[in-house]
């Protein structure tokens, strides 16, 4: 079997070419590198001690899919492509519009005309609306998105599963994922962020590392257990296991599902802050500073349906979450590009 991971050399996406290989799929990867670096994919080699085949390239540049296709007897594409820095897509929303939904309609134009109608989807909790109860399900409401970054995860989920309806050949498997931190155990893979991290997780690792001089926590009058903001952070590696799970469905159901990928459990950004200091025996100085606007006070998943249908759960602890974390950063204190 073989997967098309576009994006595959991103954060998310290397680790699931590491649980692909190690689960035997041949893999082919195209990305464009504007978010990520060759040398992800080197190491993703040099773990699992299998090779795959790498197109640097843009999803949008359709004869180049046409290509990989040709090339490659591809069984299902994962599709991770896409920019997510929600700040910038309120700044340039065009560039957030073109690159994700125009990524996804040239994707599947060359995919209906293959007859290869399989494909996973990186959607994310942002598609809820900020009024639901809490844990969120996957027939909780969606759409009022706060930025042009969210209304591209809706409207691809839309396209998506418009053509689900329309074609029953297509059997396509959304991921709204929850908050993803933590790094491969073997710290050669990681969230790599060009700039000043916008998450709370890789913010926290710079500061540890003495790159920042403190983490600003963005409001303490939340009401949570102590008035910071509560996420449900799952573990990359379980959450890339969620795709190797949602491969195997895709293969033998049609139609269009949605699946949350989470833990069910959430933490506060102050949680977060002393687990990571105790479990590593580093310090993280912060401050609390003014609320950031969008923020929710708190988000979490129920992850049962993943369970039920999927046979997929979240296995890591925050434990392993902030080790793994720390482990990836203290190693490549300056990321790949070290
Ligand atoms: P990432 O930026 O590390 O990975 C995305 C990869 O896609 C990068 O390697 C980038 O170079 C590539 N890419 C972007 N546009 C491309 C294009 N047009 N053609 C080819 N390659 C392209 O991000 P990630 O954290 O690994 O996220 C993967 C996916 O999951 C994204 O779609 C993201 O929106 C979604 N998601 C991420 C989070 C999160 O918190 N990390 C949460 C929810 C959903
Ligand atoms: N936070 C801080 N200081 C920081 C960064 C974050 O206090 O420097 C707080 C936030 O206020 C929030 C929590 O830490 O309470 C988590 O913030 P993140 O930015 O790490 O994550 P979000 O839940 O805001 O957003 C993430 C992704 C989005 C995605 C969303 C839902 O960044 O792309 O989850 O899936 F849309």
């Amino acid at each position: 079997m073989n997967i098309l991971v576009t994006g595959g050399a991103g954060y998310i996406g290397s680790h699931t070419c590491v649980e692909l290989l190690e689960g035997d799929y041949g893999v082919v990867v195209i990305d464009n590198l504007c978010n990520s670096n060759p040398e992800s994919l080197r190491r993703v080699q040099e773990l699992t001690g299998k090779s795959l085949k790498f197109y640097e390239g843009d999803v949008r540049d359709e004869a180049l899919l046409r290509k990989i296709f040709a090339e490659n007897e591809i069984d299902c594409v994962i599709h991770f492509a896409g920019l997510k820095a929600v700040g910038e897509s309120v700044a340039i929303p065009w560039k957030y519009y073109d690159n994700n939904l125009n990524s996804t309609l040239v994707l599947t134009k060359v995919m209906n005309e293959v007859g290869m109608k399989n494909i996973i989807f990186s959607s994310s909790a942002t598609v809820y609306t900020g009024d639901n109860e809490m844990p969120l399900r996957e027939s909780s409401r969606t759409g009022n998105c706060t930025n042009p970054y969210g209304w591209t995860k809706y409207m691809t989920e839309q396209i998506l599963s418009g053509m689900a309806n329309a074609d029953k050949e297509w059997g396509i498997v959304l991921l709204r994922y929850f908050n993803p931190i933590g790094a491969h155990h073997s710290g050669r893979i990681g969230e790599d962020p060009r700039g000043i991290p916008n998450n709370l997780m890789p913010y926290i690792t710079q500061v540890a590392v003495g790159r920042r001089e403190r983490l600003n926590v963005f409001g303490n009058d939340y009401d949570t257990h102590d008035g910071t903001g509560v996420r449900d952070y799952i573990h990359v590696v379980d959450l890339a296991k969620g795709h190797v799970a949602a491969v195997k469905y895709v293969l033998e159901n049609k139609g269009c599902e949605v699946f949350n990928l989470g833990t069910g459990t959430g933490y506060s950004v102050l949680d977060m802050v002393k687990s990571f200091e105790a479990v590593n025996h580093v310090a993280v100085p912060y401050v609390i500073t003014d609320r950031r606007p969008g923020d929710l006070a708190t988000c979490y998943a129920d992850p049962a349906k993943s369970a039920n249908v999927l046979g997929w759960k979240a296995e890591k602890n925050l434990d392993d979450m902030c080790r793994d974390s720390w482990n990836w950063q203290k190693n490549n204190p300056m990321g790949y590009g070290e």
